[in-house]
């Protein structure tokens, strides 16, 4: 990008829209800002050249094309600024409408006018972080040869077996034409099956790991939980790698790595967004992503987990015991207040994780692996894979799973040890930015009761 001192004394011409607009009766300064920063760029309006007529249009949200010098600022807040010579208003906002009037609007009230808060600094900083992010995803893959696989959206099966699925139909819902039984016809459905939007990529993530090695995937993703809170989307965007020959172990080291690599690529490419957001919002924002960069993830197996909780002394509002599905207070706790560093939770009860997971030699346990991260909780699930025909059918038959001989193909020939995992895009973007609500940095959240535009 060119420097702004290659350009004192030009003529240059700017377009972006009015953040806001102060002055006196001799001068006016407008903060014009066009998406590509967070700082906005100061005109200033000689009002010996300039009319109050030829600026009453010039009001916050309105468009603008300037012509004018850039010079050096005797202000303070910028270091150039441009003296305009020529302006033309593209785009009128009329100050009794439209609803970004003044500085800080509270998150909430944007999240009503979601349609116009990327015109705010907040969510065009989390925006501007949210792909760079996206961007380092890939980059971090394609550098490691991983290749990008496309899973389908529209799919028959549920990974994760959780019954959060919601349905895909053409059928008519006032009328819905029933076998024999009196239950649905499905036969008569679009795909002549019963189909959903996907929960996750990672059973046909499998398909592509067992031919091309190492792949990833990056898309929507679909959960009809009914859970209202600050960490869940009903659509959210999900990165599943897969990787054939890799261990648990290797698959932890290929976690941590991966995103201290994304960490470190937005603090590195993003500096002006995280301050600005690190000052209106979360003081430590800087020093927290820094801390995590720097230092080992902390790899502590379920059971001693459990114990910790256990022995912590703590009253946890939800009781802790081996074999508990554990509560975001209990990941916390050994997150920020025990360890006070990312952990990597290994080796949980099989009864609390997905069918696919591989059985330890205990038979009690499964090689899953979640990543805990401090004000997140988990930011990433995945496990290594049951490789074993038998084991795997097994497993799927005792849990009713039908319909899926294609998935124990990988299996049936050429099986290999795997693993793999997922990594909630929303959830890393939350710890990046410092905000506090999921529903903030994506641009168009769904969420129960929700889907606006
Ligand atoms: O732990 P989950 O359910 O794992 C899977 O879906 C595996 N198939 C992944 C794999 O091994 N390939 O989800 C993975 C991650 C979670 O750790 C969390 O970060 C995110 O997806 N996630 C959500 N993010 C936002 N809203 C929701 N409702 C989420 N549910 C899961
Ligand atoms: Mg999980």
């Amino acid at each position: 990008m060119a420097e702004p001192a290659e350009f004192i004394g030009k003529t240059v011409d700017v377009k972006g829209w009015v953040r806001s607009r102060r002055g006196n009766k001799y001068v006016q300064f407008v903060a014009l800002n066009d998406g590509s920063s967070v700082k906005s760029l100061q005109i200033v309006f000689d009002l010996t050249k300039f009319t109050d007529d030829d600026l009453r249009l010039v009001t916050t949200g309105a468009s603008l094309h300037v012509q004018g010098t850039l010079v050096e600022s005797q202000g303070k807040g910028q270091t150039v600024e441009i003296q305009a010579t020529e302006l033309q208003v593209y785009g009128t906002a009329d100050p009794d409408t439209y609803p970004l009037q003044k500085k800080g609007h509270s998150l909430e009230f944007l999240r009503e006018k979601a349609h116009l808060r990327p015109r705010t600094n907040y969510f065009s900083s989390v925006l501007r972080i949210r792909h760079a992010l996206a961007y380092a995803v890939h980059k971090f893959f394609n550098d490691k040869g991983f290749c990008y696989f496309h899973t389908p959206l529209i799919t028959a099966s549920d990974c994760e077996g959780a019954g959060a699925q919601f349905q895909v139909t053409t059928l008519p819902l006032g009328d819905l034409p029933l076998g024999k039984d009196g239950s649905v016809d499905y036969s008569k459905d679009f795909f002549g099956k019963m189909a959903s939007l996907t929960v996750s990529g990672q059973l046909e993530g499998e398909l592509g790991a067992t031919a091309l090695g190492c792949i990833y995937t990056f898309g929507p993703t679909f959960r009809a939980e009914n859970s209202n809170t600050p960490r869940h989307l009903s659509e959210f965007w999900m990165i599943e790698p897969e990787m054939a020959f890799y261990e648990i172990a290797d698959n932890m080291d290929l976690a941590e790595e991966f995103i201290k690599y994304c960490i470190s690529y937005a603090l590195e490419h993003c500096k002006d967004d995280i301050e600005f957001l690190a000052e209106y919002f979360d003081k430590e924002l800087p020093e927290r992503l820094k801390f995590v960069v720097e230092n080992e993830f902390v790899r502590l197996p379920y059971t001693e987990g459990v114990r910790i909780l256990e022995d912590s002394g703590r009253k946890f509002e939800f009781p802790v015991y081996w074999g508990v599905d554990l509560a975001s207070e209990h990941e916390r706790f050994l997150v920020e207040e025990h360890f006070k560093k990312p952990v990597i939770l290994t080796d949980y009860p099989k009864e609390i994780k997905a069918f696919y997971m591989k059985l330890n030699d205990d038979g009690k346990t499964v090689r899953a692996m979640d990543v805990l991260f401090p004000k997140i909780g988990e930011i990433i699930g995945g496990s290594q894979r049951e490789d074993d025909f038998g084991k795997l059918k097994g497993r799927m038959e005792e849990l009713g799973l039908e319909g899926m001989d294609w998935y124990l193909d990988t299996r049936r020939f050429g099986s290999v040890p795997h693993s793999g995992f997922g990594l909630g895009f929303e959830r890393l973007v939350l710890f990046v930015t410092g905000m506090q609500n999921i529903r903030d940095v994506i641009p168009f959240p769904r969420y129960p009761k929700n889907c606006e535009y």
